[in-house]
């Protein structure tokens, strides 16, 4: 269902997963995350897989999202990666192999022997990636080049899909110059990739014009008035702060959503940005369920 809504042929219900979907609101993870540092899960395979099918096993979600994190790619580039409140990159910039990811295309394997549910790999766009490491532009191009060789690696692996992650893209003073290195992830993907970027509302063109087979977009504007620009699926938008509400409501903002959407065939429910740390399971249950089951 949510490879059929990529490609735009999508003849039943809108498929939904969200993103940050395995975290700290399930108590299951809270459990796994009291016994092991970030960099742990990350990059044990057994614990970051055991993560991904949380979702899957807990809420029926119609895809996984690999449990990783954007920031990975600072050790193909040769920098130091940990977590603190966020996470903390250090060192200067060394190419090393993009072997020392291994461990993650591992999980990736483990994943997909384990669930027939599609599974999307991702990666940070340059930008954002840039962002935590400082925020010097000359990082981009070296950002750019690990990252196609990390996405390469997660196709080999096994992944169905790519997300790129450009959260903070959007704030920038020149968008439109800085395009080409979005534009050369997307084109080098060899599996189905999905542009999601805060904002992107405002650079629905641009984002066209680097044909993406999804656009992500964010909860700034009803997800209906995009959707005559756009000639390639969507995904979004409900509002995270949604998951804070009773559950009436969000049952009634949810099918909101898929009543503004009809049956269109490249639509897939996701929020306009990740699900908070302390909403309640059984909010995000609720908007599952209601995309299932009406
Ligand atoms: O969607 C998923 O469930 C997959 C997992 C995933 C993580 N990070 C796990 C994570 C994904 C897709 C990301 C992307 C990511 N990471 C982005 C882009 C999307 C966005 O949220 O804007 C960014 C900017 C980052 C960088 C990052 N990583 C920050 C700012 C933080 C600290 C704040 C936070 O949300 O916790 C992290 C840490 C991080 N990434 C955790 C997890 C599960 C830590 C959670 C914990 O403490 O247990």
């Amino acid at each position: 269902m949510f490879l059929e809504a990529l490609k735009g042929q999508n003849r039943n219900r809108p498929p939904v997963w969200l993103m940050r979907q395995a975290g700290r609101y399930m108590p299951s993870y809270q459990k796994l995350r009291a016994k092991h540092s970030l960099r742990d899960l990350f990059f044990t395979p057994e614990l970051a897989a055991e993560i991904t099918l949380m979702p899957i096993e807990q809420l029926g979600v119609d895809a996984a999202i690999l449990f990783s994190d954007i920031t990975v790619v600072a050790l193909p580039l040769g920098m130091s990666l940990d977590f603190n409140e966020g996470p903390v990159i250090q060192g200067s910039l060394k190419r090393e192999s993009i072997e020392v990811l291994e461990p993650i295309a591992k999980t990736i394997r483990m994943i997909k022997a384990q669930t027939k549910v599609p599974l999307i790999g991702f990666c940070g766009g340059p930008y954002t990636v840039a962002r935590y490491m400082g925020g010097d532009p000359a990082l981009l191009e070296p950002i750019t080049e690990a990252t196609l060789e990390y996405i390469r690696m997660q196709e080999a692996a096994g992944v169905d899909a790519i997300q790129i992650f450009d959260s903070w893209a959007g704030e920038m003073a020149d968008f439109p110059s800085y395009t080409p290195y979005l534009q050369r992830l997307i084109q080098s993907a060899r599996v189905p990739v999905i542009v999601f970027m805060r904002g992107s509302c405002r650079y629905v063109d641009e984002l066209v014009k680097l044909h993406p087979t999804a656009i992500s977009f964010d909860s700034e504007r009803p997800l209906h008035e995009l959707r005559p620009k756009v000639p390639m699926a969507v995904q979004g938008n409900l509002d995270p702060d949604l998951l804070y509400q009773p559950l009436p409501i969000i049952r009634q903002k949810t099918r909101e959503l898929l009543d503004s959407m009809g049956s269109d065939p490249g639509f897939i429910v996701n929020l306009g940005h990740g699900v908070k740390k302390d909403v309640s399971f059984e909010a995000v249950k609720c908007l599952v369920d209601t995309v299932k089951f009406q």
